[in-house]
C-alpha cells in the first residue's frame, strides 16, 4: 500500500528527467578547493562558495582537530537545553567583535537564521516587505511567520516606498532584502533601504550570505561595507560560504539577540553546530582578524577573470562582486556549456529557469582566493575555447 501511495512521486521524477530539469548532482572526491576531484579527474574550481580558500585551510583543519581532541565532535542537544558550550559563546562574542555588532547568535546554517528570525520577531498582523529575488530561505520563513508579505520589484526603492505607502493596517513593518543576489552578484542598495525604514520606522533586515567573508573591511560584511553599524536591526550571515565552514549568524541591538535565544525555533529545537564546526569557525574569525590578505586576494582575482571574460567578448552581466555570471541566456546552451567547461577540465554551474528569470541562463562562475594567477590564466584559456566553439564569441 505505501509503496502506492509513493507512486507519484516516480511520475514527477520522470517528468523532471524528461524535461532536462532533473538536477544531476556532482559528487566531489577530495577537499573542497581551487581544484577538486570529480569523478577520478582533477577540475578547476569556479562553482563554490569558498570564497576566501578557507574550507580547506590548514589553520581551520589544525583547530578542528584540536577542538575535537579538547570536547569531542557532538553537542548532544539543542542550544537552550545542553547543547550550549564555552565555544558556541566564544564564537558569537568573536563574531559580534569582528563585525562590530552590539551582539551575535549563531544557528546550524545560514537557512536557519532566516527560519529563526523572522516568525520570531512577525506574526498575523504583520506585514513583510520582501525583494521578488530574495533567497528561498526568506521566502520560507516569511511563510513560516505567518504575517503577510509584499513583494517589490527588485532592488526598487521606488516601488518600496510606494508599497510602503499604500500598506494597510499593520502591527509591524519589517524590510528584507539579500545584501547580495547570488545569481548576478549584484548588491542591495542598503543605505536607501535603511533611509526608508527609518522614514516609516520599519525594521530592517539584511540576509549578507554572500557578502559576509566578502564586502567591508577584511570581510566584515554589506553594513561594514555601507558604514551602516547600528543602524540595520537584523544582520542575517552564514559561515558557510567565505568562512568555509558551516552555520548561521544574527548580529543586532543585545535585545534582538536575547529574544532569538528565546523565540528562534531552531535554536530551542535543533541540536547546536558540532564542535569542530565551531572552533574551524573561530579560527576563521581569527585569519580575518589578522589580516585582509584573502579578501584582497579573491577581489584581485576576481577582478582578473572578470576583465579576462569582457576582453574575450563575454557578457558578464551586471555583478558588483566576485559573482561572475556569463550571461548565455538559452538554458540549453547554458547546460552546454558546463558541459564542455567539464569536458576541459573546468567545473562551473549552468543555472536556468526557475532560478533565474526565463531567457536569463547562465554560467555563474564563482570566483575563490584559493586560485592561483595560473589557474586563472588556465579558466580563461578554457573559457576562450569553449565560447570559440559554441559560437558565443
Ligand atoms: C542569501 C542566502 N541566504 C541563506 C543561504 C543559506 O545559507 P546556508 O548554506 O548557510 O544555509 C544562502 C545560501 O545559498 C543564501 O544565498
Amino acid at each position: 500500500m505505501s509503496n502506492d501511495a509513493l507512486a507519484w512521486i516516480e511520475t514527477e521524477l520522470a517528468e523532471l528527467t524528461a524535461s532536462g530539469l532533473r538536477a544531476s548532482i556532482r559528487t566531489i572526491d577530495s577537499s573542497m578547493d581551487g581544484w577538486v576531484t570529480i569523478d577520478g579527474r582533477r577540475v578547476l574550481n569556479f562553482c563554490a562558495n569558498n570564497y576566501l580558500g578557507l574550507a580547506n585551510h590548514p589553520r581551520l583543519r589544525e583547530a578542528a582537530k584540536r577542538a575535537i581532541d579538547q570536547y569531542g565532535i557532538g553537542p548532544g542537544a539543542v542550544r537552550t537545553i545542553a547543547g550550549t558550550m564555552t565555544q558556541h559563546l566564544e564564537l558569537e562574542r568573536r563574531l559580534a567583535e569582528f563585525k562590530h555588532a552590539e551582539a551575535c547568535i549563531t544557528f546550524q546554517s545560514g537557512f536557519t537564521a532566516n527560519l529563526a528570525t523572522v516568525p520570531a520577531l512577525m506574526g498575523d498582523g504583520d506585514l513583510i516587505f520582501s525583494d521578488e529575488l530574495n533567497h528561498a530561505s526568506i521566502i520560507d520563513a516569511c511563510r513560516l511567520s505567518k504575517a503577510r508579505t509584499i513583494r517589490y520589484a527588485h532592488n526598487d526603492i521606488d516601488d518600496l516606498r510606494r508599497k510602503l505607502a499604500g500598506a494597510p493596517q499593520f502591527r509591524r513593518r519589517l524590510i528584507i532584502s539579500d545584501g547580495v543576489f547570488s545569481m548576478d552578484g549584484d548588491i542591495a542598495p542598503l543605505d536607501k533601504l535603511c533611509e526608508v525604514a527609518e522614514a516609516h520606522s520599519a525594521l530592517l533586515m539584511v540576509d549578507d550570505a554572500h557578502g559576509e567573508g566578502v564586502l567591508g573591511k577584511g570581510g566584515r560584511g554589506i553594513v561594514d561595507h555601507f558604514g551602516l553599524h547600528g543602524r540595520v536591526d537584523i544582520e542575517v550571515g552564514t559561515l558557510s560560504k567565505a568562512f568555509g565552514v558551516v552555520g548561521g549568524l544574527v548580529a543586532g541591538k543585545q535585545p534582538l539577540i536575547d529574544w532569538l535565544r528565546q523565540r528562534g525555533r531552531p535554536f530551542l529545537f535543533s541540536s547546536a553546530m558540532t564542535v569542530p564546526d565551531v572552533a574551524a569557525c573561530i579560527e576563521a574569525v581569527n585569519i580575518l582578524q589578522e589580516s585582509d590578505e584573502l579578501v584582497t586576494q579573491l577581489w584581485e582575482n576576481a577582478r582578473i577573470l572578470r576583465a579576462g571574460m569582457q576582453t574575450l567578448g563575454f557578457d558578464t552581466g551586471h555583478s558588483q562582486t566576485p559573482i561572475v555570471p556569463l550571461m548565455l541566456g538559452d538554458a540549453s546552451l547554458a547546460q552546454q556549456f558546463s558541459r564542455k567547461l567539464f569536458e576541459q577540465g573546468l567545473f562551473a554551474m549552468a543555472i536556468g529557469f526557475p532560478t533565474v528569470a526565463m531567457g536569463k541562463a547562465r554560467i555563474r562562475v564563482m570566483n575563490s582566493a584559493a586560485h592561483s594567477q595560473a589557474d586563472l590564466e588556465q579558466a580563461l584559456d578554457i573559457f576562450e575555447a569553449v565560447g570559440k566553439e559554441l559560437k558565443v564569441i
